[in-house]
């Protein structure tokens, strides 16, 4: 299967839904804005009212709580490890009757019938589910349905040597044992079985530029417009950028 790769126009118009889910959820750096809101977008390009939704690796539930509030009369399931709780997520669940959340193994989605899900997302998930490619799309290509999305937004690409050495510093530094950067072998493995693979591309400068950038709004746009630019220009920069979305049609 061929992947396409893309480099979302961070000035682009978008659906306001998505706009408004980015408070919501929170946490997003200046320097990814446009990541997350081409992310967001793609949960929100088909009208969910009525359908029905799956986030594997949700941690907190936030993202899950934020599109739920964007499509209240949808069904939105939160999976992780450990179901999400707390004061917060307790006020949402009041508010949201659609909205649920589960303790559950993304590679065991046997609670879940066949062809039962319009969409299956993750944010920050996909590379820490990268060593059983093959059994994540067992299942997820088992309960979506035809036509149905997998949607992953803001995942690390490991081909560039100097942003691999970067994020390795920075994870040695935080102590942080449980991260990987994911390859595009590894997408064409996930791609078998979907009828359609888009890789979103962000950051070539903007990763080296992160720490400067995450404080300077304006420089942070600044350096997505080039970011747009150079890979409109050089579309080979694309396999090097520092992250992506990963979107997929069944
Ligand atoms: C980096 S966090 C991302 C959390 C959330 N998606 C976000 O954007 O804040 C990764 C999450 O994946 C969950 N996780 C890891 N392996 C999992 C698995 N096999 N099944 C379900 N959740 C898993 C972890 O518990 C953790 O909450």
């Amino acid at each position: 299967m061929k992947i396409e790769t893309t480099h979302p126009d961070p000035e682009a118009p978008v659906d306001p839904r998505a706009v408004a889910m980015l408070p919501a959820v929170g946490g997003f750096p200046p320097s990814d804005r446009g990541l997350f809101l081409a992310g967001y977008g793609e949960l929100c390009r088909v009208d969910l009212s009525g359908r029905r939704a799956l986030e594997i690796c949700g941690g907190f539930g936030k993202l899950a709580a934020g599109l739920a509030t964007a499509y209240p009369e949808a069904e939105i399931i939160g999976l992780d490890l450990y179901a999400a709780s707390g004061p917060e997520i307790e006020e949402r669940l009041r508010e949201l009757p659609g909205l649920s959340y589960v303790a559950g193994d993304a590679f065991d989605l046997s609670r879940y019938e066949d062809e039962s899900f319009d969409l299956v997302f993750g944010q920050a998930a996909l590379h820490h589910l990268a060593h059983d490619i093959d059994g994540l799309r067992r299942e997820v290509t088992r309960v979506l349905k035809p036509g149905g999305r997998f949607v992953f937004i803001f995942e690390p690409l490991g081909h560039n040597p100097l942003f691999a050495a970067i994020r390795a510093w920075r994870f040695a530094l935080a102590e942080s044992g449980d991260e990987s950067n994911l390859y595009f072998s590894q997408f064409e493995k996930l791609a078998q079985g979907f009828s359609k693979c888009e890789v979103q591309c962000f950051n070539i400068l903007g990763y080296p530029m992160k720490a400067l950038s995450d404080r300077m709004q304006s420089l942070a746009e600044l350096v997505q417009r080039i970011d747009h630019r150079l890979m409109s220009w050089f579309p080979a920069l694309k396999k090097y950028a520092a992250n992506c979305n990963l979107v997929l049609t069944k």
